[in-house]
């Protein structure tokens, strides 16, 4: 992995802080949620890493879907367009959903989401994200519940994140390099 670790500037999150991270949100999960079974929503594909590691550091008898939003083409910048390229397989009327992401970037995409999926019915409807890039929010008043990192207003990459669709498989976190983006 030698080679897709030269495009960052820094390592932002390494895996080891990641992974206590991990472990704390999903025993508090385990304690908001005792006696439920809540409906682990993931949002593909940023969330992927993040919801199968944090899906394991919850006991409770959890289910797991999946939905693929866009809200970005391939540039570092965001569209304001969100688009559902993959809807959840079940209904979620009168379900406990948790909505797992990667990153709260303009709250955009979540905001979207929330509210799509209030429409349906469910029973409560909560965030957890990894990161929280709170300088960034365009949508002041998105409560997102669950938060592992704060970061600042730098393109990362890893742990799921990508650009252009490379460095999802890095383990840890990372700053991409202005070099490898340019100008975009
Ligand atoms: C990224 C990220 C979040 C969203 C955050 O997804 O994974 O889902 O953008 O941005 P926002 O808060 O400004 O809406 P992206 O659309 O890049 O798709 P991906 O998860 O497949 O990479
Ligand atoms: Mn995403
Ligand atoms: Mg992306």
């Amino acid at each position: 992995s030698a080679k897709i670790y030269e495009d960052l500037d820094r390592i932002l999150v390494t895996k080891e802080e990641i992974a206590e991270k991990v472990r704390e949100l999903g025993q508090k999960i385990t304690k908001d949620y005792a006696g439920k079974e809540p409906v682990l929503v993931c949002i593909l594909k940023g969330a992927v890493l993040f919801f199968s590691d944090l899906m394991r550091e919850i006991d409770l008898p959890v289910t797991a879907d999946f939905m693929a939003i866009s809200s970005y083409g391939s540039a570092t910048k965001t569209s304001g367009v969100v688009r559902v390229l993959k809807d959840l397989d079940k209904d979620i009327v009168g379900k406990d959903v948790i909505i797992v992401e990667d990153i709260v970037d303009t709250g955009v995409t979540l905001n979207y989401l929330k509210s799509m999926l209030a429409h349906r019915g469910a029973a409560s409807i909560r965030i957890a994200a990894l990161l929280d890039k709170t300088a960034r929010r365009t949508v002041p008043d998105l409560k997102v519940d669950y938060v592992c990192f704060d970061i600042p207003d730098a393109f990362v990459v890893g742990y799921g994140l990508d650009y252009d669709q490379t460095y999802r498989n890095l383990p840890d976190i990372g700053v991409l390099s202005p070099k490898i983006y340019g100008d975009k």
